[in-house]
């Protein structure tokens, strides 16, 4: 059983960062081959989410896995990011030191380039653009994961769509487009189930064992508490992104069905809505595996196992 290699393209906010500590910590188990960490503005601009991403790594022990920002904004629409979501730098209460900015690269397709092999695994966590902009002037990368959407779901940023799909809805429409091997996807209709409190949460940081990274997870996670709980959604934090690489790298069981996505893009309104075809009207070869369930329970075990696992 080969390790595989892993390339995650995210926009590191707060549950991007409960993903990437969960990545290390497999890295570092030898489970998988963690090659580079590329970025995307959506919940603060990309240079802070590299930034963000190139701290929450060197916290686990892994200065020398490559982070680089990618693209600056979305293909078409004006850039918004989510402060209110993710706090003012994107790690909620939390901030990285002025210096990591020295540290972050800015050569992501090359990384890209070197780092995609047939049997990559890509795990996108935020807006599409950098894997369109990748797709414009390359072979569609095999093996995508993405976290995105709401299909037949309550959106999270208008009442159909899901934040992803809407900060670059022309990224994912070309991403869908492109794809000559389907995307895994998961949508929020599945992900909005990974939840962790403060219960959990104090569970999670003790068997983190005083490893570096459990010190900002206090902060970081009150802040996306607080978010929460101001949208009705009770004191806790949907970890959507740690779901999905979960699903990417099959650490826990899933279903998905074959389907074709389509996005809207032009009517105001619907901006970032996300159609799957579940009925077969459009007659259209499928371009995702949309992921209908998880094993959540699952999940839960698995993140603690692994978090343990970095303790010192
Ligand atoms: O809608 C949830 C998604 O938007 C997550 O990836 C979160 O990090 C934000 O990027
Ligand atoms: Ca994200």
């Amino acid at each position: 059983m080969t390790t595989p290699s892993v390339l995650i393209d995210c926009d590191t906010g707060i549950d991007d960062a409960v993903a990437l500590i969960y990545l290390a910590a497999l890295h570092r188990e030898g489970l998988i081959d963690l090659r580079a960490v590329t970025t995307t503005a959506g919940n603060v601009d990309a240079r802070q989410t590299a930034i963000n991403t190139r701290y929450v790594l060197d916290l686990c022990g892994l200065p020398d896995i490559p982070v680089a920002a990618g693209e600056a904004r979305p293909l078409v629409v004006d850039l918004v990011t989510t402060p209110e979501t993710h706090g003012p730098t994107g790690l909620g209460y939390a901030t990285a030191p002025k210096d990591v900015d020295k540290r972050v690269r800015s050569d992501w397709q090359a990384l890209w380039e070197r780092q995609l092999g047939d049997e990559t695994r890509l795990i996108v966590t935020g807006p599409a653009t950098n894997l369109a902009a990748y797709a414009r002037g390359h072979r569609f990368p095999p093996g995508v994961t993405l976290m995105g959407g709401a299909y037949l779901y309550p959106g999270n940023t208008t009442p159909t769509a899901e934040w992803n799909s809407w900060v670059d809805p022309h990224a994912a429409k070309e991403a869908f487009a492109a794809a000559t091997s389907p995307i895994t996807v998961c949508s929020l209709g599945v992900t909005e189930q990974m939840l962790i409190d403060p219960a959990r949460l104090a569970t999670l940081v003790d068997a983190l064992g005083g490893a570096p990274v459990a010190a900002i997870l206090p902060r970081a996670l009150r802040f996306y508490f607080e978010f929460h709980e101001a949208q009705g959604e009770g004191y806790q934090a949907q970890i959507h992104d740690l779901l999905t690489c979960m699903i990417a790298l099959g650490r826990v069981d899933y279903e998905a069905t074959a389907t074709t996505v389509d996005v809207e893009c032009d009517s105001p309104l619907l901006r970032g809505t996300t159609v799957a075809d579940l009925r077969g009207y459009w007659a259209r070869p499928a371009n995702a595996r949309l992921v209908t369930a998880a094993d959540i329970d699952g999940a839960h075990e698995e993140l603690l196992r692994a978090w343990a696992t970095l303790a010192p």
